[in-house]
């Protein structure tokens, strides 16, 4: 286990978790663990950069969060899992990185930008809100980590973390530290139920812990292809916004009969959301078991945490003890 190439990836824990995250990420997550070593854990710092004003979210989120990454088969045996902020070496290190790197790099930052428009209301003009991907090449780098899974969205902050280990390294000595690369991760085509993108603050999220009553309702909620007035109207896959979760979760042979019958009109939307609905509650309902298995077991999930926190520490102190070093600093009393 130990010779294989390590992988570090975070989630912010800023709400529930979608069937976005299920598909885009958590089901990579699941498979990296066969040919990784993985740490993931919840990015509660990052989290606070926006929500500071009000951050009971993020205590709420993070524990449903763990309980889901344990109930999808993100198995603790094989991986780290682990709080962010249980780790203050990430935070040490974040003050060491800002040290080093150049304000323009922050500023430049697209994602910066993009974010501060689009949250506006949430006062972003922040230091810390600004230093947000020297945390998140902190939380990279102190694990040595070979790759990271992420979506093309945080590409700029990969590039950054590279940026800042060649600066360290051309700093303090060559080959310090290491330079990550990405599994780009494709983000799925499935549309929230109003046909926009899902997501939480949008409120048309399918969430990856609903119960089969709230599941049934979202499905049959969704809009379909808008030009398919009545009953009788031929309807088309590639202009419904349900269809592309029948590439997720319907096989094949079904399928391509939903195709068929969808512009022929010899099925109406109804007859394919059932589908649709019975095929989520068969992928979910082992997962929603496991759920319910945590949820009376908290305790449980904390001890996960605990030995996550302890493996977290040895390997990230190894990084550390070498950063404190080449920067001149003290080792812990
Ligand atoms: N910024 C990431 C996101 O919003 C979360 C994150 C924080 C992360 N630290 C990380 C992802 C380290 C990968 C590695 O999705």
């Amino acid at each position: 286990m130990m010779s294989r190439p390590r992988i570090v990836s975070g989630i912010r824990p800023t709400g529930s978790l979608h069937l976005g995250h299920y598909l885009g990420v958590l089901k990579n997550w699941v498979r990296l663990q066969d040919e990784y070593q993985c740490f993931y854990f919840t990015a509660d710092w990052h989290a606070l950069t926006s929500e500071y004003k009000d951050p009971s979210i993020i205590k709420e989120s993070i524990r449903e969060m763990v309980m889901i990454w344990l109930s999808v088969g993100i198995d603790p045996t094989r991986s780290v899992i682990f709080r962010q902020s249980d780790l203050k070496v990430h935070a040490e290190f974040f003050l060491l990185l800002s040290m080093i790197t150049p304000l323009g790099w922050l500023e430049r930052n697209p994602t910066y930008k993009e974010l501060r428009e689009e949250l506006k209301a949430k006062d972003l003009g922040t230091f810390g809100f600004l230093g947000y991907p020297v945390l998140q090449a902190a939380d990279i780098i102190i694990y040595n980590a070979d790759r990271v899974p992420i979506g093309e969205d945080q590409l700029p902050h990969l590039e950054l973390t590279r940026e800042i280990v060649r600066r360290f390294n051309y700093l303090y000595g060559q080959k310090l530290l290491k330079e990550p690369q990405e599994i780009l991760t494709q983000a799925p085509k499935v549309p929230g139920i109003d046909g926009r993108k899902m997501s939480k603050s949008y409120n048309n999220a399918i969430f990856i812990h609903e119960t089969p009553e709230s599941l049934k309702a979202k499905v049959m909620q969704m809009l379909t292809d808008p030009k398919r007035k009545r009953r009788t109207d031929p309807g088309e896959p590639d202009d419904c916004n349900l269809y592309p979760f029948h590439e997720h979760f319907t096989d094949e042979n079904m399928r391509s009969h939903i195709r068929k019958a969808c512009r022929d009109a010899s099925w109406g939307c109804v007859d394919c959301k059932k589908v649709l609905v019975d095929n989520l509650e068969q992928e979910f309902t082992p997962i929603w078991e496991k759920i319910e298995y945590f949820m009376k077991k908290p305790e449980q999930v904390e001890d996960i945490l605990q030995a996550g926190c302890r493996r977290a520490s040895e390997i990230s102190e190894i990084t550390m003890h070498k950063v404190r070093e080449a920067m001149g600093l003290n080792q812990c009393p």
